[in-house]
């Protein structure tokens, strides 16, 4: 199995018949989670590893000026709200103790400004929930922390995912998949309300002569009344630096990248294979040219586990020592939240390919038929555990820089996506190695970046270019953006213009 995980046809001849295209360089992400055992079942105790330290902030902060100084893009920091207790379940989060596999998990959002006060350029994607955070709420916090990170905060935007979310937060059961998505565009249409429509871009005056803090006619009711959301508003918080903080998103199904085609300004996505990639990169794409949308202002990255050292055998030789401390029963508890399939009453070497369960081989079958190498090899419970316990169900890529560099060029090439999502086995460890072997190997070859476009950037200028701060134009929340001069914004007057004889009214609405 070893050797399979990267490509045979990685090695750097494989477009040299074609006619050289100009290269782009990488967006480049690392990808965290406030917990000890983020996709290494186990590995917190890897002597290399201090995962454990993941209360502290000198180890956050330590982190984020090591990616900074990288010239790393960005920290996507994940989260879940429930822990993973499928396995042996129901309700059972014992499988996931002894490993830390994402429990305990701390929350993200608070992370930011401290390692933002230490950093200059590096951006900050952190997970936050819509299902289960009213937009009001959300909304003000992810303004405080882009006022506090000067605009260096993107919002990762899911619908969760688990159960014991669900449970805990007042529910018995999740609310159905699609109706998730559901709900999900019109919270966004209320936050984009809030952010983009509440204050007029002239507001805030903080005039000390006049003592104007804020001009008494630039903030408006938002009014929301719709299915799912009423929230008068105004929003609570002056406007930040970016407004609606660069939307950062991850879903796969067809209502996910419905809904990540018309809100995401950068995609997450999972994918074994770079041809099968491709199609979701296109899909993404599609969607949002039908919703009016420039297809390259959506920047598609793929998560990746990349294992890099001065040679393929010594690679392959971490690879084989991180295996020695994986975690079982947490490797097990996470495919269960995964997957909703709990795989405790099969033995070790039953082939999941071959078992009585039609819901069990289909659900191990759409993903591991999808690992190049293994068609013919039987996918067991071990098996399962082996190729989770370093990195999670993401693709592998393992070897020395070239080899590395090599199969990262054929995705892009392939798969036409942006960047990578790069997830970590152990920490310190994976990411310090990828800055010794890896990045010097790409920036040789053009692929990444050695220094900033512009020092101090918003997220949304360095993911879209310098200058571009707020939402661009064809982007669906523009439209609720309230310029300076409009004495009503124009959503707003829009929206009157469906109630016959309320146009007045509009302009007589109180401020506040
Ligand atoms: C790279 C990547 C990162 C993700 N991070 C999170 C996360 O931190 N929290 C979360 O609840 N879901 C996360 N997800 C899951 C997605 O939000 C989504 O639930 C999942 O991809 C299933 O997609 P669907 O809802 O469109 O079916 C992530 C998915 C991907 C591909």
């Amino acid at each position: 199995m070893a050797e399979t995980m990267n490509s045979p046809a990685s090695n750097g001849d494989t477009f040299s018949g074609a006619a050289p295209k100009p290269k782009k360089e990488f967006i480049l992400n690392a990808f965290v989670m406030n917990t000890p055992g983020h996709l290494a079942p186990g590995l917190w105790r890897h002597p290399r590893n201090n995962t454990d330290q993941y209360k502290k902030l000198s180890f956050w902060t330590d982190l984020a000026q090591l990616l900074d100084k990288a010239n790393f893009h960005a920290m996507f920091v994940a989260d879940t709200l429930g822990p993973y207790d499928v396995y042996k379940g129901p309700a059972n989060v014992v499988p996931a103790l002894s490993s830390g596999a994402q429990y305990p998990v701390n929350d993200p959002l608070y992370l930011v400004p401290a390692m933002a006060s230490v950093t200059k350029n590096l951006i900050f994607g952190v997970t936050a929930s819509l299902t289960y955070n009213q937009p009001y709420a959300l909304a003000r916090r992810l303004s405080t922390v882009d006022h506090l990170a000067e605009g260096r905060l993107a919002w990762n935007i899911v619908t969760s995912y688990l159960d014991s979310a669900a449970r805990n937060h007042g529910l018995h059961e999740q609310i159905p998949h699609d109706e998730r998505y559901a709900i999900a565009h019109e919270y966004m249409e209320v936050v984009y309300k809030l952010w983009e429509g509440s204050f007029r871009d002239d507001a805030v005056l903080a005039d000390r002569d006049t003592g104007v803090y804020i001009a008494e006619d630039g903030v408006r009711q938002i009014l929301h009344k719709g299915k799912y959301f009423e929230v008068p508003g105004p929003h609570f918080c002056e406007p930040s630096p970016q407004r609606t903080p660069f939307l950062f998103q991850a879903g796969v199904s067809e209502a996910g990248n419905g809904f990540g085609g018309k809100h995401g300004e950068a995609i997450f996505i999972g994918g074994q294979t770079p041809e099968v990639t491709r199609n979701t990169v296109e899909s993404i794409r599609m969607v949002a040219q039908s919703e009016g949308r420039d297809p390259e202002h959506i920047k598609v990255i793929v998560g990746i586990n990349v294992i890099v050292a001065a040679t393929n055998d010594e690679a392959w030789q971490k690879r084989e020592n991180h295996l020695k401390y994986a975690d079982q029963e947490g490797a097990l508890a996470l495919f269960g939240g995964w997957t909703g399939v709990d795989l405790s009453g099969y033995s070790d070497d039953e082939d999941f390919n071959l078992t009585d369960s039609l819901r069990i081989r289909s659900i191990v079958r759409r993903w591991s038929s999808t690992v190049p190498g293994t068609e013919n090899l039987p996918w067991t419970k071990r098996r399962i555990v082996e190729y989770l316990s370093v990195g999670g169900l993401g693709a592998k890529v393992i070897g020395s820089p070239t080899t590395v560099a090599d199969e990262l060029e054929r995705w892009a090439e392939i798969s036409g996506v942006d960047g990578f999502n790069l997830a970590h086995i152990t920490n310190p460890g994976t990411f310090e190695d990828i800055i010794e072997f890896l990045l010097p190997e790409l920036q040789r070859r053009g692929r990444f970046r050695t220094s900033v476009e512009k020092e101090g950037a918003a997220a949304r200028e360095v993911f879209l270019g310098a200058g571009q701060k707020r939402l661009p134009e064809d982007h669906p929340g523009s439209k609720y953006k309230w310029s300076a001069g409009e004495k009503v914004p124009r959503y707003q007057v829009e929206e009157q213009k469906e109630v016959p004889g309320s146009e007045a009214q509009a302009e007589r609405q109180p401020v506040v």
